[in-house]
């Protein structure tokens, strides 16, 4: 079979495996590689246990697999090949230097651009799909057109937009598709094709072509944003605790305003997830060096009111079981950071579980998807706490539940079973609000919602 376009992919993670996928699948004019450093990761993106839990994911793959998706480690290989290079590494939070705990480390992204550099005979659309800060772009193309040899490239940027657990559905059928480019006719002919790849599937009219650094700052602006309205509603739910408004009614009441609307604004135990923190942070960061003090204030106080959530909601857990846990087995229903994911990173259970095992509670963790990710994640507490995949053995003996992901099978578990197998008084906290309370109440439980008044025996 002869392919019209050949695109390779480098970094099989979270986003560029689901992206890869989905292109492969919707254009089978098109040849997709997808490679990475990590040997594992590709063995497993060819096997039947794929590195990544995303529902609707596997029958995708299966699909396109060995027709026009491939995966692969040589990387080297994979550029001399393609016409159009995405990069999907990550780009963590700087841990060390100038910027350290805000900046983005952008040491792969450039070791990326190097690589493509040396294995490139021709030129090439480079397009950035990690989240990056404002003008990396420029950067790169520096780098990639201070060659020797006359090759030129055009580096575009592609900001995903699509959340875990409805990552198919997100490729699939995208509010937008946002495509930057340099404004010059080899960059917006760069960027057409790109969007004409993108039109195979998704109406033309979604897919918005932009300079370059307007698209790479419209993805942390989004994320900050989507992030700031959680921090709205948990900032509100702490209020609701202490005057007998119940955060339910005050979101629904809000979002029927068509300015407002009605999503993300479920208050909760704190975001997780591997992009809003960072991304704000590097936003704090940008600010900061363009010496805009106020800016990066207001925007970092969307990640420090996350943190009192998250530490708030552990205080209640004790001040509600009399100022001690110590030697109290608790439950911790949920690990990932939201539901339908397998994924941990920056998990508000993981801060949950980490609090408890400071106060010595013996902590037993239950996930259905995230148990492999915890175990790694929780490597250096070593006996402070179990894992069972079961939620029934979990529960049995603890003194207390606390739900921290939102996983639909925890709505529908036998509680008058688990209440009685457990200590008395035996407490819930309900960090994600997806329990019914009033039934829980009248089992037997002393129940702990988020923005709402508690409903207790003792
Ligand atoms: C990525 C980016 O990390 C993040 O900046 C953006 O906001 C979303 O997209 P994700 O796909 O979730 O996030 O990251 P991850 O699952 O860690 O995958 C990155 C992959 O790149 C890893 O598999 C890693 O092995 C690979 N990688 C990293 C390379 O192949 N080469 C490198 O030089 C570095
Ligand atoms: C986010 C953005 O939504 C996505 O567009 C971007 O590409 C990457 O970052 P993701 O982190 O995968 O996606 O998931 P998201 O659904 O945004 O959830 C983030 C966190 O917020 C989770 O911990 C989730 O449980 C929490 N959340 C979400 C709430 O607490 N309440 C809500 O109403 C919605």
């Amino acid at each position: 079979m002869s392919f019209s376009t050949r695109i390779l992919c480098i970094g099989a993670g979270h986003v560029g495996g689901p992206t890869m996928a989905v292109i492969a699948d919707r254009c089978p004019h098109v040849r997709v590689t997808v490679t990475d450093i990590n040997k594992q990761r590709i063995d497993a993106w060819n096997s039947n246990d794929l590195p990544i839990y995303e529902p609707g994911l596997d029958e995708v793959v299966k699909r396109a697999r060995g027709r026009n998706l491939f995966f692969s480690t040589d990387v080297a290989a994979g550029i001399r090949e393609a016409d159009i290079v995405f990069v999907s590494v990550n780009t963590p939070t700087k841990a060390f230097g100038e910027g350290a705990g805000r900046a983005a480390d952008l040491q792969y992204w450039e070791k990326t651009a190097r690589e493509i550099l040396a294995h490139s005979d021709r030129g090439k659309i480079v397009v950035e799909k990690s989240t990056l800060p404002v003008r990396t772009a420029a950067a790169m193309a520096r780098i990639l057109n201070s060659n020797g040899r006359g090759i030129r490239f055009q580096v575009l940027s592609n900001p995903e937009f699509l959340a875990e657990g409805t990552a198919m559905r997100d490729l699939e059928q995208p509010d937008r598709v946002l495509i930057g480019s340099e404004e010059t006719p080899e960059g917006i002919a760069a960027r057409r094709a790109v969007a004409d790849l993108y039109a195979t599937w998704v109406p033309r009219e979604r897919v918005i072509e932009s300079n370059v650094w307007s698209a790479e700052l419209s993805k942390l602006t989004a994320n900050a944003f989507l992030a700031q309205r959680l921090s709205s509603i948990n900032a509100m739910s702490a209020l609701c605790e202490r005057t007998e408004a119940d955060i339910d009614e005050v979101a629904y009441a809000i979002g029927t305003d068509s300015r407002i609307g009605p999503k993300f604004l479920k208050a909760s135990v704190g975001f997780g997830g591997s992009c809003f923190k960072k991304d704000i942070l590097n936003l704090v960061y940008i600010a900061q060096s363009y010496g805009l003090r106020e800016v990066a204030e207001y925007w970092e106080a969307v990640v420090r009111m996350n943190e009192w959530q998250q530490a708030r909601f552990v205080r209640t857990m004790l001040a509600n079981m009399f100022n001690t846990v110590a030697g109290k087995r608790i439950a911790v229903l949920g690990f990932a950071f939201k539901a339908d994911t397998g994924d941990t990173r920056e998990s508000p259970a993981m801060t949950v579980t980490r609090a408890l095992i400071a106060e010595r509670a013996r902590v037993v963790i239950t996930d259905p998807k995230a148990l492999a990710n915890a175990r790694v994640d929780l490597q250096d507490v070593g006996d402070a706490v179990e894992f069972d995949a079961d939620p029934y053995r979990a529960a049995q003996g603890a003194h207390a539940i606390a739900v921290t992901t939102e996983w639909a099978v925890y709505k529908t578990l036998d509680y008058k079973r688990i209440y009685d197998a457990m200590e008395k008084p035996a407490f819930v906290f309900d960090g994600r609000n997806i329990l019914d309370h009033r039934a829980l109440f009248e089992i037997g439980f002393n129940v702990f919602p988020i923005g709402k008044t508690p409903l207790k025996h003792v």
